[in-house]
C-alpha cells in the first residue's frame, strides 16, 4: 500500500511512519506546514492525517477543488463542525474514515458505554475524565467527546442538552441526565480516560490508559488498509470494528446466558 502522510514531521506523523514501514508500505509523501498540500496527492493510494485543524481543512478544500479519488484517514482532533460538514462532502466522492481515536480498546469501551447507557435509567450520573499531557490543545478530547455522545445517543438524548463542559463558581443542581466533563493537562501522559456512571448506592467506572501513541499510529494504518477497499462514504471506527465485534458480541451473549 502507498501512504502519504499528513502531518508528518508530528509525533503522531514519525509513528505513522514507522507502522506503515514496519508493515512494508511505501511512503509517498511527507507532509507538515511547510509543503503545498498538493504534494500529498501524488502518486499514493491513502492518505492519513494526524495534523492540525487548519492543515485538515487545506486538505479537504483541495480534495473538494480539484476532485481527487484519494481516500483519507483522519486522525486530528479538535475539528468543528465546518471540518465535519467539509468531510461529509469530500464523503460523496471518496471514503473518508475519521476517528478521535484510532485505538481498538477505545472502540470496545465505545460500545461497552452504549450497552452500560442502555441497561442503567439516568439515576446513574454519568461523569467523563479526560488526562492528558500538558501539550495538548484541545479539551476536552475528542475521545471524551465521542464517549459522551454514544451515552447521549444511547439515552435518546441531544448531546448539546445534556453536556456539561463548565463548573465554576456558584453553579446549579446537576441536572437529571447531565453528562459531565473534566480534564486535566499534566505532564506527559498519553491519554486516560474515565467514564462513570454513579449511582445512589453503587458505582461503575471504566477506565482507559493508552501507554504509548504508537497504538493510534497503527490503528490508522489498519484503517487505511480498510478504508482503500471501501465505497465512496464517510466512516467512523464503528464500521470499521463493526464486522470484527459483532459476530463476537452475539456468541458471548450466547454462551454468557446459556445454561449448562
Ligand atoms: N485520532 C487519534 O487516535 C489521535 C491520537 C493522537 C493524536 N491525535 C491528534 O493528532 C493531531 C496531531 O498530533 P501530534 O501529537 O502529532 O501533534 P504535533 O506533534 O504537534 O504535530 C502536528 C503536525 O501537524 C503539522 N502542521 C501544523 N500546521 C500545519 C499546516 N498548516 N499545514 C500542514 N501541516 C501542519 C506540523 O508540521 P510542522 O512541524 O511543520 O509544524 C506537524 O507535522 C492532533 O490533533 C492530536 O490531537 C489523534
Amino acid at each position: 500500500m502507498k501512504i502519504s502522510v499528513l502531518g508528518a514531521t508530528g509525533a503522531m506523523g514519525g509513528y505513522v511512519i514507522k507502522a506503515a514501514l514496519q508493515e512494508g508500505y511505501a511512503i509517498m509523501s511527507k507532509v507538515s506546514s511547510k509543503d503545498n498540500i498538493a504534494t500529498l496527492f501524488d502518486e499514493t493510494e491513502v492518505i492519513i492525517d494526524f495534523s492540525c485543524p487548519m492543515a485538515t481543512e487545506s486538505m479537504l478544500r483541495y480534495v473538494l477543488d480539484k476532485g481527487t479519488d484519494i481516500p483519507l484517514v483522519i486522525g486530528t482532533t479538535g475539528l468543528s463542525k465546518m471540518h465535519i460538514d467539509l468531510m461529509r462532502q469530500c464523503a460523496s466522492m471518496i471514503p473518508v474514515f475519521t476517528a478521535p481515536n484510532m485505538s481498538f480498546l477505545i472502540a470496545l469501551m465505545n460500545m461497552t458505554v452504549y450497552a452500560m447507557a442502555k441497561m442503567l435509567d439516568e439515576d446513574f450520573d454519568v461523569e467523563i475524565l479526560d488526562v492528558h499531557h500538558k501539550f495538548k490543545k484541545d479539551a476536552p478530547s475528542g475521545t471524551a467527546r465521542m464517549l459522551g455522545k454514544t451515552i447521549a445517543k444511547s439515552r435518546g438524548r441531544k448531546f448539546d442538552d445534556v453536556a456539561n463542559f463548565v463548573r465554576l463558581g456558584i453553579i446549579e443542581q446537576r441536572r437529571r441526565g447531565e453528562i459531565g466533563f473534566s480534564v486535566q493537562r499534566c505532564s506527559n501522559v498519553i491519554g486516560t480516560h474515565e467514564v462513570s456512571f454513579m449511582g445512589e448506592f453503587e458505582n461503575i467506572k471504566l477506565i482507559h490508559e493508552a501507554h504509548s501513541k504508537e497504538i493510534f499510529a497503527k490503528g490508522a494504518v489498519s484503517a487505511a488498509k480498510w478504508i482503500i477497499k471501501q465505497p465512496k462514504g464517510f466512516y467512523s471506527m464503528n464500521d470499521y470494528v463493526k464486522d470484527l465485534i459483532a459476530p463476537m458480541v452475539k456468541a458471548l451473549y450466547k454462551d454468557f446466558f446459556m445454561r449448562k
